[in-house]
């Protein structure tokens, strides 16, 4: 940690990235959402009648440059771009800039996904969503222009401990581009500095791992400060979270993308699938955090699953939980938001049988947009974690305890844990046994109510309340087969 912060301390004072690792939210938000596929329509809606409400500081949007478009639409086709211009089945740049003034305007910022590392597979002559032509055999993209002169060569990532192999050649047939060179460079920084003239906050870098960090950091030095006219700080950078599955054994190791912005981190999706799904006693996570070897808080992005690796494609394997597994999914976003460690992002899915599925579309294959529920819970086939009672209401959970560490654990030795954050939330998990137990909650006294069992709604819990003496002292009811081994109270959900 000292290590770490020292170095984070040199970086700003030599100036060379100022500021990469802060998600430049409004001050009583917090939480990215990724919105995976949905339509920039349906995310300003969601903006103004949900994700403020409930606290949420930005979302995530898929890929919004022109891509391929492929036999079946797998999601995977917006990781392949034509063009730079912002046509997708998501919307035009019209409803892009108008979605992104909108979620600004209610205190949501807007992290778009960039695609740097490469353009589309080679397969001949194709057609984008914005209408533009490439000739993706001889690697030609007449509407960025890139020209064969600018891809990486195709000597095939034979050795994979080999870090050059990973970065300089192309992987499958794709084409990879080359970002040492100026010309390629220039298109980056010009296409991301339009985004953030847009007003966006930041970026998820794609595959961050496959390119040379000194060029994303000439490419990154380039890009402008935020839009001041979108309500950021004068001088503030553009977040940076970069995607490096490194689990601490890769060639490619996270550490040297760490002095250019936040990281993605994974072996936290890996463990807090393992601990939930009960493979270990959640007394361990007493020590969650760097005491489990994971990189320090302020680096980090954190997360129970995402779109790869919910699909059994990435890192971690069978041990993410999903929405399918959706108690234990819950207990684990739970368990992440209420815990200080890192920079939390919130998955939200459309429902999958297959790995290649794209999001819910018709019969001319344009996205449906999710229905709305009483209970707030979507249809049309997309899951929206985010909307889950539990999971929404956490988000409430990690405002109200903003600033403070982790005090007064607790823990059965086994199976059941509690613990306070500061005296302004207690949260409590079991997945064995039932607490039913006086204990500490650090709260002054009152009745609280469990925003896991139910919301609080006009001064009445629809859930289960707990109440509190003046010691801090509380009686704790909570067993492991209740629609959730979870209960949490916090200083903003007084009854
Ligand atoms: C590719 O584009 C560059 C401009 O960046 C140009 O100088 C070069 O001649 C082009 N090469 C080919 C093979 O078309």
């Amino acid at each position: 940690m000292i290590v770490s912060h020292l170095f984070l301390g040199l970086i700003t004072l030599f100036g060379l990235s100022q500021a990469q690792w802060d998600e430049n939210m409004w001050e009583d938000r917090n939480t990215i959402v990724h919105l995976f596929e949905w339509k920039w329509n349906d995310i300003a809606e969601e903006c103004e009648r949900f994700l403020q409400y409930k606290g949420y500081g930005g979302v995530q949007v898929s890929p919004v440059s022109e891509h391929i478009i492929m036999a079946n639409r797998p999601w995977w086709e917006r990781y392949q771009p034509i063009s730079y211009l912002l046509t997708t089945r998501s919307g035009n740049e019209a409803e892009f800039s108008d979605m992104v003034r909108r979620c600004n305007n209610v205190g949501v910022r807007i992290y778009v996904d960039v695609v740097m590392n490469q353009m589309t597979f080679r397969m001949g002559t194709v057609w984008g969503t914005g209408g533009s032509v490439a000739y993706t055999d001889i690697q030609y993209y007449p509407a960025v222009p890139y020209n064969s002169s600018h891809f990486n060569p195709d000597c095939g990532i034979s050795d994979p401990t080999n870090p050059s192999d990973t970065r300089d050649c192309a992987l499958f047939q794709i084409n990879d581009l080359n970002q040492r060179l100026d010309h390629v460079r220039g298109k980056l920084v010009d296409f991301m500095n339009h985004l953030i003239d847009l007003g966006v906050a930041g970026f998820r870098i794609d595959a961050a791992n496959q390119m040379w960090p000194e060029d994303l950091e000439v490419i990154f030095k380039r890009l402008n400060y935020l839009n001041t006219n979108h309500g950021f700080a004068s001088g503030a950078r553009p977040f940076i979270f970069q995607e490096v599955s490194d689990l601490g054994g890769d060639a490619i190791s996270h550490r040297e993308y760490l002095h250019l912005g936040r990281i993605t981190e994974f072996k936290f999706s890996v463990e807090i699938g393992r601990m939930f799904r009960g493979f270990d006693q959640l007394r361990y996570l007493t020590y969650w955090g760097e005491g489990w070897n994971f990189m320090s808080s302020n680096s980090a992005v954190v997360f129970v699953d995402n779109h790869n690796n919910q699909r059994r494609n990435g890192v971690g394997g069978d041990l993410i939980l999903t929405y399918k597994e959706s108690k234990q999914y819950r207990m684990a976003a739970a368990f992440m938001l209420a815990h200080p460690y890192g920079s939390t992002k919130v998955m939200s899915s459309f429902a999958f049988t297959d790995a290649n599925m794209g999001p819910p579309q018709d019969g001319n294959q344009n996205i449906i947009s999710p229905g709305i529920n009483a209970d707030d819970t979507c249809t049309n086939g997309w899951v929206c974690e985010h909307r889950w009672r539990q999971i929404a209401n956490m988000i409430g959970f990690r405002n109200a305890v903003r600033g403070t560490g982790v005090n007064d654990w607790w823990s059965n030795g086994a199976q059941q844990i509690a613990f306070c954050r500061g005296g302004s939330g207690f949260i409590a998990f079991t997945i064995d046994g039932t607490i039913s137990q006086t204990m500490q909650t650090c709260l002054p006294s009152g009745t609280y109510c469990d925003v896991i069992s139910g919301n609080l709604i006009n001064g009445q819990c629809t859930g289960k309340t707990v109440t509190i003496g003046a010691d801090g002292l509380g009686y704790v009811q909570l067993a492991d087969n209740e629609e959730d081994g979870v209960l949490a109270i916090h200083i903003n959900a007084r009854v």
